[in-house]
């Protein structure tokens, strides 16, 4: 999923850097399962989805007697929780696969699990023609996996790539892994019902299905009552969501579940990641602007500012279509920051079509983007319906041009954020001296600055800023706040 992506390679570090609260871990070990033997041993790929389920697997695990362990040599259980959505994140899985089997040889009776899309995409595959592997479990399957990890050490094939209409485990507290202790993931719908037609997700994901929303509340404020003070809905397609209640029949839509996780408690920030600018809808909007802790952030994907490649894509939208709703946001939320998903050199895309990807990134003025060449992935629409045409040079030169537009409009949207004040969470030491505390802004903007005393990371200040780069701004505390956010 990093690929050769600047800006995801900082998305890396940030997850190493939060790996190293190595107390943290230590403690929710001890914790975990009282008396477990086993240890398990697991790393995540991909998207946050991916990691959060990771934290549904680690607590299904510890049920079973499974203790965690960051230390490979000591466990008896490896997992890799995988992602199919572009080629090269598989080959970086499958490395990892090929160093994981040689140290079984060094830990007999250990076993090696492959988890999540490729596990759901390549199936039996990974078994039988690869064997570098002992476990083979798809994102509907955990449940299962005490049961396979018992088969597979008989020696049996572990294997449960089965997908469900139902399966959202609402029950299941996620053991919180590499956690700061601040900021968590909740997850709130599984799969997509999207196809579009570059994706994989659809098929390793399977169908669109929203969760249990009071079991989603009753996940907040947990979290907020362990000290936790920003919660990120996740979803393939949050704004899709959609809960029927048993009960009465009553219908939760996506904006009524951010106001009643909003309403948890003033201090419990609230993000929500990915937003389809097809079903982002007014009320979502209201919804942020009525509430100071639903933070100003949308990530709301383009793909491809051209009209013809967005209908390849079937986006279901156009430029005009994309272009209103960012005016809309704006309008309803005029200090929003706005983020996006680009890919370079889909099928049959001319330099003129690319040229129109480039002016969007100016019309959004977006604070930041992940942005990718395309990647033809077997089984999808595309891959069965248009040629991978574009040379691979192309597409590279047409991704770097994407980049460096970005780079240049994310330095201009930090730098007019100099000299304004900002109400941050501190997340915690910033990544060069732990004389300086890192946190977020609203807007999602990390900002780093001087420590002062009595402060500690879940606490708000604000900041002022006076320095700005692409990625990061400094600032100085101004002042610090309790009660409520904004
Ligand atoms: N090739 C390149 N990028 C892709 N994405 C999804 N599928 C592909 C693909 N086949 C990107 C999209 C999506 C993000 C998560 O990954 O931009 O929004
Ligand atoms: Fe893939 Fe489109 Fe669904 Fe996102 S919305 S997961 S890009 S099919």
């Amino acid at each position: 999923m990093y690929d050769n992506n600047p800006t995801l390679v900082g998305i890396k570090k940030e997850i190493d850097e939060s790996r190293q609260g190595e107390a943290f871990y230590q403690e929710r070990q001890e914790t975990s399962a009282e008396g477990a033997t086993k240890h398990f041993y697991i790393e995540s790929y991909g998207c946050q989805m991916n990691f959060s389920d990771s934290e549904i697997v680690a607590s299904i695990l510890a049920e079973a007697g499974y203790r965690p362990t960051r230390m490979l040599e000591e466990a008896d259980l490896i997992l890799v929780n995988t992602c199919s959505i572009r080629e090269k994140a598989e080959e970086t899985v499958r490395k990892r696969l090929r160093i994981f089997d040689k140290m079984k040889a060094q830990r007999p009776g250990a076993l090696v699990g492959v988890l999540g899309c490729m596990a759901e995409r390549l199936k039996k595959k990974l078994l039988e023609e690869e064997k570098l592997v002992d476990l083979v479990v798809g994102p509907d399957a955990y449940r299962d996996l005490p049961g396979l990890i018992e088969s597979a050490g008989e020696g049996e094939k572990g294997i449960n790539v089965l997908l469900s209409r139902e399966e959202t485990y609402a029950d299941i507290s996620p053991l919180r892994l590499d956690s700061n202790g601040v900021t968590g993931f909740i997850s709130i719908m599984r799969g997509c019902d999207n196809m579009c037609s570059f994706c994989v997700v659809p098929f390793t994901r399977g169908r669109e299905r929203s969760r249990n929303a009071f079991s989603i509340v009753a996940e907040a404020t947990d979290l907020f009552e362990k000290g936790y003070r920003e919660v990120t809905l996740l979803g393939q397609n949050v704004d899709s969501y959609k809960w029927e209640n048993p009960e009465n029949g009553k219908i939760v839509t996506f904006a009524q579940l951010l106001e009643m996780v909003a309403l948890v408690h003033p201090t419990l920030r609230v993000r929500f990641s990915t937003s389809h600018p097809k079903d982002i809808t007014d009320e979502v909007l209201y919804a942020m602007a009525k509430y100071d802790n639903i933070c100003n952030y949308i990530h709301l994907p383009v793909q491809s500012g051209n009209s013809r490649i967005l209908e390849l894509m079937n986006r279901t939208y156009d430029r005009d279509w994309y272009k209103n709703k960012v005016r809309r946001i704006y309008e309803i939320i005029p200090d929003c920051a706005i983020s996006s998903d680009i890919i370079t050199g889909f099928c049959t895309e001319t330099e003129e079509e690319h040229a129109d990807t480039l002016s969007m990134i100016e019309y959004a003025n977006y604070s930041m983007s992940y942005m990718f060449f395309y990647s033809e992935r077997p089984g999808t629409l595309a891959a069965r319906k248009y040629p991978d045409d574009i040379p691979l040079k192309v597409k590279k030169r047409r991704l770097q041009e994407v980049i460096d537009l970005q780079t240049q409009v994310s330095h201009r949207h930090n730098q007019a954020d100099i000299g304004k004040t900002f109400q941050v969470l501190i997340e915690g030491d910033s990544r060069k001296s732990d004389q300086e505390f890192k946190g977020r802004n609203s807007q999602n903007k990390m900002i780093v600055f001087p420590k002062a005393d009595g402060l500690q990371p879940g606490d708000y200040v604000w900041v002022k800023v006076h320095e700005a780069s692409s990625a990061t701004l400094k600032g100085e505390i101004v002042d610090r706040t309790e009660g409520s956010q904004g």
